[in-house]
This record gives structure tokens, C-alpha cells and sequence, in this order.
């Protein structure tokens, strides 16, 4: 691990925690990690991570690193209604668009080898709500991933509100600017990481100020206030950089 700029302590250290003696424990190898990114990181040298390195970081750093890798997220609070009316919300981070005609979103659920409120629900009444979280819910927002069970709703945990419009059974989030309705249609198993990938269709759509659409129909997130997700914690504005024409080739 480490390259360029301060290539002796990087590759030195390197080899002590790829290739651990007798002597050496994995904690201390981990420990030498930790020594090794703080080095890095103080020295400002790029830090490298091979597949071996990945799987010898400890777990929540692993987990901090390769949600993070990809770039930023959809930020959106799931809302849910069981067949008996306990409503569920929850963060979701995976939700993106699958294709627009037809409308379809797709999102990945967690193994379900602990109950998931939000699977249960949308495959118990085949419907959901995705409502775009703003800046002023984040909290609240990430206070939903708590494992509360599943007599317990995420909405009298926190000031979010629940919403009914047109009559879906599925609650929609009050104050959410950006607002989908959705039918399920389809699991995938992931069998690489037990995951599943859900694939529904748009139904219903709310925008909650006509400011936010413009003309051919594109939506400005900004102005819905519509936040972005940084990981698994981190929460972010954003802020419009420039809207391009269609790209084509260039001629010469
Ligand atoms: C920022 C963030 C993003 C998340 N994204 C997802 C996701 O995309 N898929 C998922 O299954 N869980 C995700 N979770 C975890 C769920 O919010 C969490 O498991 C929640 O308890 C699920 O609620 P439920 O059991 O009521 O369905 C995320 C958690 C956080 C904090």
C-alpha cells in the first residue's frame, strides 16, 4: 500500500502488514495499518489499497471506505403501510433510475436474514413511496435506519410526518419536495453479497413547487432542496456547477 511522495515509510510499512511474522498478531497488523493511513494522510501521500488490503481493514473502516468509493447517492426516505396499517420509514441510499419509458427505479435490499420491515410491506401490498430527503430532515432521515421493530413506527420516532394523497395506501413523507409513488414489480437475488435488487415502476409523481421543473422537464434538485448521501452518514447540499446540451461528437 502507499505510492508516490512518500514512498520509503509507505512501502516499508507495507510489507510489515502484508507479510506478518509469527510473532505478529492480526491486531497488530491492523494496527499498523491504522499507523500507516494516519502517516498517509498527515503526510498527505496518495494511499493505495490492493484486494488483500481490503479484506485485512477492519470492518467498519472497510465499510466506511466502499460506501463512500462510488461517489455520492440518492438520498430518499422509503415509506411503507403493512396490510394490518403500521406504517414504516426508512433511508434508502441504492435507489436509482432504471430506465424512463417505462418509468422504472431500482434499489438494493440489505440480506434479509433480519426482518426488513420495508421488503415485508412492499411484497405484502406491492407499493411504496420514495420521497426526497431536504436538507432541514437529515437528522431525522438517518434516525430512521435504527432497528426499531416492526410494531413500532419510524414516523412517532421523529418529526416526519406522514402524508396521504390520492388514495395509495402507502403513506408519502410530509415536507418531502420531491415525491414518488411506486408498484412493485420484480426481485433480483444478488448471490455474489445475498443482496436483492428491487425493480418497481413510477406511478404517481409529486413536485411540490412548479420552481423546481423547468421547461423540458428536467427537475433542479437544488431548488427542492433535495439532499445527497456521502456514505453511510454523510449528508450533503448540492450545488448546481452548469446544465450541458446534449454531447455529440466533435467533428475534426
Ligand atoms: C445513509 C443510509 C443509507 C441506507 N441505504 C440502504 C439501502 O440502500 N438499502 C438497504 O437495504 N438499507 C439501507 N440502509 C439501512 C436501512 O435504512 C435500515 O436497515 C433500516 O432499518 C431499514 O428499515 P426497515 O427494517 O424498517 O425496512 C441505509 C442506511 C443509511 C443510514
Amino acid at each position: 500500500m502507499g505510492h508516490t511522495g512518500f514512498e520509503p515509510v509507505t512501502s516499508a510499512l507495507s510489507r510489515r502488514h502484508s507479510e506478518p511474522t509469527e510473532l505478529m498478531t492480526q491486531k497488530d497488523s491492523k494496527i499498523n495499518k491504522l499507523v500507516l493511513i494516519t502517516l498517509c494522510l498527515y503526510f498527505h501521500t496518495m494511499i493505495y489499497y490492493s484486494r488483500d488490503d481490503i479484506d485485512n481493514l477492519d470492518k467498519i473502516f472497510r465499510l466506511n471506505m466502499i460506501n463512500s468509493c462510488t461517489g455520492f447517492k440518492s438520498a430518499n426516505l422509503l415509506a411503507t403501510k403493512s396490510t394490518n396499517g403500521k406504517t414504516n420509514v426508512a433511508v434508502f441510499s441504492s435507489i436509482t433510475h432504471l430506465g424512463s419509458n417505462p418509468p422504472l427505479i431500482g434499489f438494493i435490499l440489505r440480506p434479509t436474514t433480519v426482518p426488513r420491515d420495508t421488503y415485508k410491506n412492499i411484497k405484502d401490498t406491492g407499493v411504496f413511496t420514495v420521497n426526497h430527503i431536504t436538507k432541514n430532515q437529515v437528522e431525522d432521515a438517518h434516525h430512521t435506519s435504527a432497528k426499531y421493530s416492526s410494531d413500532i413506527s419510524e414516523f412517532d420516532k421523529t418529526e416526519l410526518e406522514e402524508e396521504y394523497l390520492d388514495n395509495f395506501h402507502a403513506p408519502y413523507v410530509k415536507n418531502c419536495n420531491v415525491k414518488l409513488g411506486c408498484k412493485f414489480l420484480e426481485e433480483y437475488y444478488i448471490k455474489e453479497n445475498d443482496t436483492l435488487m428491487l425493480v418497481s415502476e413510477i406511478m404517481h409523481i409529486y413536485i411540490i413547487d412548479n420552481k423546481i421543473q423547468e421547461k423540458d422537464g428536467w427537475l433542479n434538485l437544488q431548488t427542492a432542496k433535495s439532499v445527497t448521501i456521502n456514505g453511510l452518514d454523510g449528508y450533503l447540499s448540492a450545488k448546481l456547477i452548469n446544465r450541458f446540451p446534449y454531447a455529440r461528437p466533435k467533428k475534426s
